[in-house]
C-alpha cells in the first residue's frame, strides 16, 4: 500500500520506534516496502480486471532455485469455496471477506511430470531439500505478488493457518500428490474505515550481524523492542497479554501451540513428500 503522505523518516519511525537506523537511502520502492502492514478488512469494491495476472507476473519474476519454478498458486473467488477454506483455516473471516484468496503451493508435481515425459528418474524430488526448495520458491513468489498488490494500493494478509488442515485443503483444491499448500493470501481494497498502523519490527541490531554472528547484540535489542511494542499496543488500544517476548514464547511453547501443525511431517508424507 503506497503511503504518499509519510516521508521515509516517518515510515522508519513507525517501523522502528525511536531506534531508527542511521543511514537509509530513500527510494519510492523502499518507501513502499516500509509502508507494509497486513490488511484484514476490505471495502466492497471489486478488484479490477488484470490484478491477478499482474500479481502473478510479479510472482513469476522472483528468483527461483535453478529456474525450477517449483511453485503454483490457486486463485479462489467462489464465496462458498472461500467459506470452506476459512473454516479450515482457523475460521478467519478475512478469507470470506476478501474478494480474492490465493493459496500458494510448493509444487514438485510439475517437475515429476516433466521428467516422466522423458522417461527420466526424479528420485531427487523425494528429498527434504527439494521440498524446501518448493517452499522457498513459493514464499519468494508470493512476496513479489504481495508487493505488486500493495503498489496498486491493495492490501494483503498472509494466512499460515491454511496449514492447520493441509489434507482437507488439498482435497478442496484438488491438489495432485507432491503439491502442498504453504500459506494463503487474502487480497482486497483496504477498508478506509479501518486504517491499519505500521507494526514495529525488532531493532536492526537483533537481526543484522556484521561479518560473524554476535549473540551479545540480541538481549538489549529485544528489551528495547518489548518497550517499543508495549507503546504500540497502548497507542493502538490493543489488548495484548504480556509483551512481545511473552506472547512470542507462548507461540512456540510446545506442540499444542502450533494449531494442529505439529503433525505436519506425517501430513506431508500423505501429500506425497517423502522428505528423505
Ligand atoms: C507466513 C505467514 C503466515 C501468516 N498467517 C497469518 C494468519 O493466519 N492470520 C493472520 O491474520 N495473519 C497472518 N500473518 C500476518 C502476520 O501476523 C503479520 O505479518 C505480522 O503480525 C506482522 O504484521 P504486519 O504484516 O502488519 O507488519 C501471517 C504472516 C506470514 C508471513
Amino acid at each position: 500500500m503506497t503511503n504518499s503522505v509519510l516521508t521515509t523518516q516517518e515510515l522508519l519511525h513507525q517501523r522502528y520506534g525511536a531506534d531508527i537506523p542511521a543511514t537509509i537511502i530513500s527510494h519510492p520502492v523502499v518507501d513502499l516496502l516500509l509502508s507494509h502492514r497486513s490488511v484484514r478488512s476490505y471495502s466492497n469494491e471489486p478488484l479490477p480486471e488484470g490484478v491477478l495476472e499482474t500479481m502473478i507476473a510479479a510472482a513469476q519474476s522472483a528468483s527461483t532455485s535453478s529456474n525450477l519454478q517449483t511453485w503454483s498458486v490457486v486463485a479462489v473467488t467462489d464465496p462458498e469455496r472461500k467459506d470452506r477454506l476459512a473454516t479450515l483455516a482457523g475460521n478467519q473471516n478475512q478469507i470470506r471477506r476478501a474478494p480474492l484468496f490465493l493459496v500458494w503451493l510448493a509444487d514438485l508435481a510439475r517437475l515429476a511430470h516433466a521428467a516422466e515425459t522423458r522417461q527420466m528418474p526424479h528420485e531427487g524430488l523425494d528429498y527434504l531439500e527439494m521440498w524446501l526448495v518448493g517452499v522457498i520458491d513459493a514464499a519468494l513468489a508470493a512476496q513479489n505478488a504481495a508487493i505488486a498488490a500493495e503498489a496498486l494500493g491493495l492490501g494483503i494478509v498472509y494466512i499460515g493457518a491454511i496449514r492447520n488442515h493441509p489434507l482437507e485443503v488439498a482435497g478442496e483444491l484438488q491438489l495432485p500428490p507432491m503439491v502442498m499448500p504453504v500459506f494463503g493470501m487474502c487480497v482486497g481494497w483496504p477498508n478506509p474505515a479501518r486504517p491499519v498502523a505500521i507494526k514495529p519490527r525488532l531493532p536492526q541490531a537483533a537481526v543484522l550481524h556484521r561479518e560473524v554472528y554476535h549473540p551479545e547484540q540480541i538481549p538489549p535489542a529485544v528489551e528495547h523492542y518489548n518497550a517499543t511494542m508495549n507503546a504500540f499496543y497502548t497507542a493502538q488500544q490493543m489488548n495484548v497479554e504480556g509483551d512481545w517476548v511473552d506472547h512470542s514464547s507462548r507461540r512456540v511453547a510446545g506442540p499444542q501451540s502450533l494449531s494442529g501443525r505439529h503433525v505436519l511431517r506425517e501430513v506431508l508424507h500423505r501429500l506425497g513428500f517423502q522428505l528423505k
